[in-house]
């Protein structure tokens, strides 16, 4: 048996499965909870990561005893980004500041501007990311600044706590700023432009192999054996990617979940930061991937059914089956800034185009349009970075809407394969990982593609007016970036 533990964003996810990978059962914890001391801050407390840590296996050891009792490897993945500051003594100077906070977009941008950062990581400094959150803690808290020991990634916060090792993975890291993407290794140089040094950092591995082993007491407490592997894992889209088996190059997913991503598999290197790609190392030896980040897929429908108090399920109900021809209302999904292509933490949404006849069903069409608009914005991003696509594969909350992916089949002019019934999301992936890290299998025989049950095809009738709508859609940022 193998247990994956993924550290979402709202709470923590167990998963087991078994040599054949086939699920033998998952356990959720109750909501992590998200504080917002401040406009634009997002912070969270790491005890309560444990805390979640241990409900959801909790529910593993009342659902499936003897299962976890088998388990001889452990996967993990979490949320990227977020800084989780350590003192000499493993205790947490501060709540994390989480991958959503975007107090630190000043720092981002001066890091931004020294050019080593984007040559030696790949990637534009965004807001999110971990370095620029370190120089804000230098200039606005000094005294914790000081007293940082370890800076960690979310999950190899967990990881300590489970093994007692500081160690951390490639395609977490990559999400830092500090790593040299391309020669899978920290940078000194860019550590020490934000005051730090590579003693503060972790060690690496890649998320294939294995990164400590849990401790006796945790195993004695879960009713587990000696000697569990725990492997280094991966950040949550690179985890997903493992779990849909999108390692080889050529294939890629589309997740509409809170945040909405476009995620391509890469045998090489293939930064390009001016066009807002991220360009990460992906959890296996000597791959990367890239991946286009927009910051509201399901949140715009959420933030849409929460104005007009009607229900996600509802508001798409309403829509019908057949995907309908763009009407003159366009719907800029940028409700919390966005990243690709645009990297503008201020820009807002709109809608533009509004006539009397404009009703609460345009309203919807407009939205999920507006969201497959920022997914092409991604896919032309991605095109510009070296990735030519022929399919996609859907994922996240947002493919349970028919309409949403004849939408986005439509927009990006591709395919999209809909998995068949299943979990392959990042606690899948994780496990897998485990999976691999204790019995040292090959990655690519066990990082396989689930089964497709049905392929969205583009709706040939409409690409044209799709296109047309697009254009207006890209249009539309700079018009508006302008008039603020
Ligand atoms: C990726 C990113 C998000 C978080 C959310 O760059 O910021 O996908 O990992 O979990």
């Amino acid at each position: 048996m193998y247990l994956g533990i993924d550290l979402g964003t709202s709470g923590v996810k167990a998963m087991l499965i078994d040599a054949d990978q086939t699920v033998i059962g998952s356990a959720s914890s109750q909501q992590v909870a998200t504080t917002r001391p401040h406009p634009g801050w997002s912070e969270q407390d790491p005890a309560e990561w444990i805390r979640a840590t241990e409900e959801a296996i909790a529910g593993l050891r009342t659902a499936h005893p003897a299962a976890l009792a088998a388990v001889r490897g452990i996967g993990l993945s979490g949320h990227m980004h977020g800084a989780t500051l350590i003192d000499a003594d493993d205790k947490v100077l501060r709540p994390c500041i989480m991958w959503n906070d975007t107090r630190s977009h000043r720092e981002a941008a001066s890091l931004d501007a020294d050019p080593r950062f984007r040559a030696i990581t790949g990637n534009i400094v965004f807001p999110g990311f971990t370095a620029p959150k370190l120089a804000w803690v230098k200039a606005n808290e000094p005294d914790i600044f000081a007293k940082v020991r370890w800076v960690l990634l979310p999950k190899d916060y967990l990881r300590l706590w489970l093994t007692g090792e500081h160690l951390s993975e490639m395609s977490d890291s990559a999400g830092t700023s500090w790593l040299d993407t391309g020669a899978r290794k920290w940078s000194a140089e860019l550590l020490a432009a934000t005051g730090l040094e590579e003693r503060q950092m972790p060690g690496l591995v890649e998320g294939t192999e294995p990164a400590g082993t849990l401790r006796s007491d945790l195993s004695a407490r879960w009713g587990l054996g000696d000697g569990i592997v725990v492997a280094g894992g991966a950040g949550d889209n690179a985890a997903s990617a493992c779990g849909m088996g999108t390692v080889r190059e050529g294939t890629a997913f589309v997740s509409l979940g809170t945040s909405g991503v476009l995620f391509a598999a890469n045998a090489s290197y293939l930064p390009n930061p001016a066009s807002a790609v991220h360009a990460f190392c992906h959890a296996l030896p000597n791959t990367w991937h890239q991946m286009g980040v927009i910051l509201s897929a399901t949140d715009a429908l959420n933030w849409h059914s929460r104005v007009t108090g009607a229900s996600a399920a509802d508001l798409t109900t309403e829509l019908g089956e057949a995907l309908k021809e763009p009407s003159s209302v366009t719907f800029l999904p940028y409700l919390s800034g966005e990243r690709t292509p645009h990297n503008d933490a201020a820009i807002r949404g709109a809608f533009l185009g509004l006539g009397h006849e404009s009703g609460r069903a345009v309203l919807t069409q407009a939205v999920l349009e507006g969201v497959s608009f920022a997914i092409r914005d991604s896919l032309e991003a991605l095109k510009s970075a070296g990735t030519r696509l022929s399919r996609v594969t859907a994922i996240g909350g947002g493919s349970r809407s028919r309409y949403w992916l004849q939408s986005i089949a439509t927009a990006l002019n591709l395919p999209v394969d809909l998995p068949a019934d299943g979990d392959f999301g990042a606690a899948f992936g994780a496990a897998r990982l485990g999976l691999i890290a204790a019995t040292g299998a090959n990655p690519t025989d066990i990082l396989t593609a689930p089964a497709t049950a049905e392929t969205i095809e583009p709706e040939t009738a409409l690409t044209a007016a799709y296109e047309d709508a697009y254009q207006r859609y890209r249009r539309l940022y700079p018009a508006i970036r302008a008039a603020y």
